[in-house]
């Protein structure tokens, strides 16, 4: 090494090498904190994966819940083209998480078998992003919210996404606003409840659907939503057919009888006049 070589900092394609007083990608991202939070506890290999594996799907709930929150407050303003973007991206989001499946799927029943004696009753039951999710898309369950009694935050929270309309009730309102007899019932109704379906939404989706051009944007919103909940289906589907190739029909950690209450979740509807209408076409 020269000596104007110690003098000068290191260079490589001009790009910036001294970060002692400026924001690097590391300090930006906050990655100091996001990779130190890994911490197996049992000796196996593999647990590492799935680790990984849920925090990356909690990130990405993180991002499906800071659009739906925005998809919510557009729909109410009328503002559907910003809403569809958001919309689009969820279902990617989603679909992405479907094919993250096939990484969990390279665990092998032995595999999780040493890793699940550490877990404790530590379940995906319990994510409580997870369930605020389910809630902004209508698929509310007070019980839901015992699990999270000991962090008053997250209870808070959750009840508070409980007690709101959700994305599908302001999309029901939109119709109502747009001129569709809407039942009363169904706009002043119990935010905290499950969509359930009714047949003066029903009616106002036929309609638009019969009339596509003259309800282009209702239209184009429903088939956003539907694509949206296409796509959760997947996701819950992967979800239960990884988890028999993985533990069979074990009960589960979080106490469910595991692959059986999986399946029970395939059977909801987010939408339902949406998927209804399609029959009555
Ligand atoms: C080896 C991997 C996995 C197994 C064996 C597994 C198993 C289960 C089981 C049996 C349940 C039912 C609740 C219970 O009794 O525990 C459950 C629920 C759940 N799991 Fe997983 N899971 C796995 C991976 C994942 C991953 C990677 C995620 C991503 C975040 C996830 C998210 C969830 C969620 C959100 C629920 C609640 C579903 C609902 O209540 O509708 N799971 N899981």
């Amino acid at each position: 090494m020269t000596s104007s070589d110690k003098q000068q900092p290191a260079q490589w394609h001009g790009a910036r090498m001294d970060f002692s007083s400026a924001m690097s990608y590391g300090d930006y991202l906050g990655l100091d904190q996001i990779l130190s939070a890994q911490h197996p506890l049992s000796p196996n290999h593999n647990e590492m994966l799935f680790i990984i594996q849920h925090q990356t799907s909690e990130l990405w709930m993180k991002l499906m819940l800071h659009e739906m929150q925005a998809v919510r407050t557009q729909i109410r303003a009328g503002e559907l083209q910003p809403a569809f973007k958001m919309l689009a991206r969820v279902a990617r989001i989603m679909d992405q998480l479907v094919h993250a499946w096939d990484v969990l799927a390279t665990m092998t029943p032995p595999e999780y078998t040493a890793i699940r004696p550490y877990l404790g009753a530590s379940s995906g039951f319990q994510s409580y992003q997870y369930r605020e999710l389910e809630f902004i898309l209508g698929n509310k369950n007070r019980h839901m919210l015992a699990v999270h009694e000991k962090n008053p935050d997250v209870h808070a929270a959750l009840e508070r996404e409980l007690l709101a309309p959700s994305v599908y009730d302001e999309a029901v309102m939109l119709l109502a606003r747009s001129g569709f007899a809407i039942a009363r019932e169904r706009l002043e109704g119990d935010w905290t409840q499950p969509t359930q379906a009714d047949e003066s939404v029903k009616a106002a989706w036929l309609e638009v659907y019969r009339e596509p051009e003259k309800h282009w944007a209702l239209y184009e919103l429903a088939e956003k939503l539907v694509d949206m909940e296409t796509s959760f289906r997947f996701w819950r589907f992967r979800h239960v057919t990884t988890v028999e190739r993985i533990i069979g029909f074990k009960t589960g950690t979080g106490g469910t009888a595991g692959v059986s209450y999986l399946r029970k979740m395939l059977d909801v509807v987010l939408f339902p006049e949406l998927f209804a209408l399609r029959t009555a076409l």
